[in-house]
């Protein structure tokens, strides 16, 4: 894993191989040179020797160049127990055989992969950086290559002043389109997206699938003006794609931000021009905007600083801090009476410490913050934070209610995602007992009781199953005491 790390946002590169995986390659030959070229420079791959007999054999200059050792026995890879595959491209089948045989009598595991198996590998490789960096849908590079030419573009102009622009471009309709027409159909609007993203892109600049119906885009040596012509181009072709494709209405909401006056880090750029592109949402979409000078986004964190938060905020006072234990201890609670899985119910411990981040006292800037804008805000904080995205949807929707008549979105029944509606169960059940000093199980059951007076806020189907794993435990068992 190569990682970039700027302020909180950490980038993982993805790699078809784990870390470090060591090859044995035995026969030089065409293939052989063709597999060194591709996973040259590549540190998840190390070739620990080459056997071939061959002294005239054509990958072997170019093993030497990169220091890799020389063999014509291919058995001394038998001493080699580091070595965790060994690629056989001689095509010669006795061989492997004969060197599994060996392999299993020293009981060693090592993988053999030859024939068939050795040309597929290879072919993977050769194509391994392209599926890395790209997003199969649309075509354009994906997040993981985003960040990596983000640091490079930051990097070079750091080194010679040169400036860039980044756009941040989401759909305003897409949900309705996908709603209403169906997956399929949402596909083919946004690889048309992403087409007219491209080709009204200049060929130096790079467009990217950021993830969803978001795209961005480097724009190398570009200002301010420069930027928002590019960004009017991409707005005006891609309103004009509703019609064409029967899915009228359709637009882009774009924020633009600059280096190096919006920011000079991958975080402030990508936080200024994706705040820029939410208000640019909030004005009604289908328009492009820079963040004025002075105005701050919300800061996004990565997870330790939010806990730190949270608790910060607890010393100061005792109900938030044990407001996100307790959401947190419940919503864990919630998940596992409902059969979910680990992961599940990991990310529900999270997003329940986390839930109410968006009324953090962070800078916002001027002007007071309506309530009803905190799970936005939450989700804003968290969404560029790669291993906290799972938790985005059920921070934003965490008041969102059964019967459609919650905030932000007004989602109904099995629109708002399970984890969210977990949370609000819990939020709920803290509210009921936020004055007792220790709750049993059997208090757990009575908050029950109360929140489902409530009706229509919570999946019945989910209270539930939560009384009934909640009755077959021991209703003095202790759950939580201050
Ligand atoms: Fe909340
Ligand atoms: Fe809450």
């Amino acid at each position: 894993m190569k990682k970039g790390k700027e302020n909180g946002v950490k980038v993982e590169v993805p790699r078809i191989f784990p870390k470090g995986l060591k090859i044995f390659i035995i026969g030089g030959g065409r293939a052989c040179k063709a597999l060194l070229e591709t996973i040259m420079g590549d540190a998840s791959m190390e070739v620990l020797g080459l056997a071939e007999i061959n002294p005239e054999a054509e990958a072997l200059p170019l093993a030497r160049q990169l220091g890799i050792p020389i063999f014509e026995d291919y058995r001394v890879v038998l001493d080699m127990p580091q070595v965790d595959l060994i690629l056989n491209l001689t095509g010669d089948k006795a061989l492997e055989e004969e060197l599994r045989d060996l392999l299993k009598k020293r009981g060693r595991q090592t993988e053999i992969l030859g024939g068939l198996g050795g040309r597929l590998l290879w072919g993977v490789l050769g194509r391994k950086d392209y599926l890395a960096w790209t997003d199969p849908l649309t075509g354009l590079f994906n997040v993981a290559y985003f960040y990596r030419a983000l640091e490079e573009e930051i990097e070079r102009g750091m080194r010679y002043g040169s400036p860039f622009a980044l756009l941040f471009m989401d759909a305003d309709n897409f949900k309705d389109i996908n709603d209403r027409l169906g997956h399929l159909q949402g596909d083919r609007v946004l690889k048309a997206i992403g087409d007219a993203v491209a080709s009204s892109l200049r060929s130096a600049d790079i467009a990217v699938r950021y993830g969803g119906d978001e795209f961005t885009a480097i724009l190398p040596e570009t200002q301010v003006e420069g930027a928002v012509k590019v960004a009017e181009r991409v707005r005006k072709k891609v309103e004009g794609l509703g019609d064409s494709l029967g899915v009228s209405p359709l637009s882009l909401s774009i924020g633009v931000a600059v280096f190096p006056l919006d920011g000079v880090t991958a975080e402030e750029l990508v936080r200024r021009a994706d705040w820029a592109m939410y208000q640019a949402k909030k004005m009604g979409g289908n328009r492009v905007f820079r963040l004025g000078v002075g105005k701050e986004p919300p800061a996004f964190f990565r997870v330790e600083d939010a806990l730190s938060l949270v608790s910060q905020k607890g010393e100061k006072d005792k109900f938030h801090r044990s407001h996100s234990e307790v959401v947190s201890k419940f919503s864990v609670e919630i998940g596992k009476a409902l059969g979910l899985n680990r992961a599940m119910v990991r990310l529900l411990r999270v997003a329940g410490a986390l839930h109410d981040i968006g009324k953090a006292e962070v800078s916002f800037g001027e002007g007071a913050w309506d309530y009803k804008e905190h799970p936005l805000i939450g989700a804003y904080m968290l969404r560029h934070v790669p291993y906290l995205r799972g938790i985005v949807p059920m921070v934003l929707y965490h008041h969102e209610r059964y019967d459609g008549k919650g905030f932000p979105k007004g989602l109904m029944g099995k629109q708002i995602p399970q984890g969210a509606q977990v949370v609000l169960l819990a939020d709920k059940l803290h509210h009921f007992l936020e004055h007792e000093p220790q709750w049993r199980v059997g208090d757990l059951l009575k908050a029950l009781d109360e929140a489902e007076k409530d009706v229509g806020a919570v999946d019945p189907q989910m209270i539930e199953a939560f009384r009934e794993a909640l009755k077959s435990r021991p209703q003095d068992q202790l759950l939580l005491a201050f």
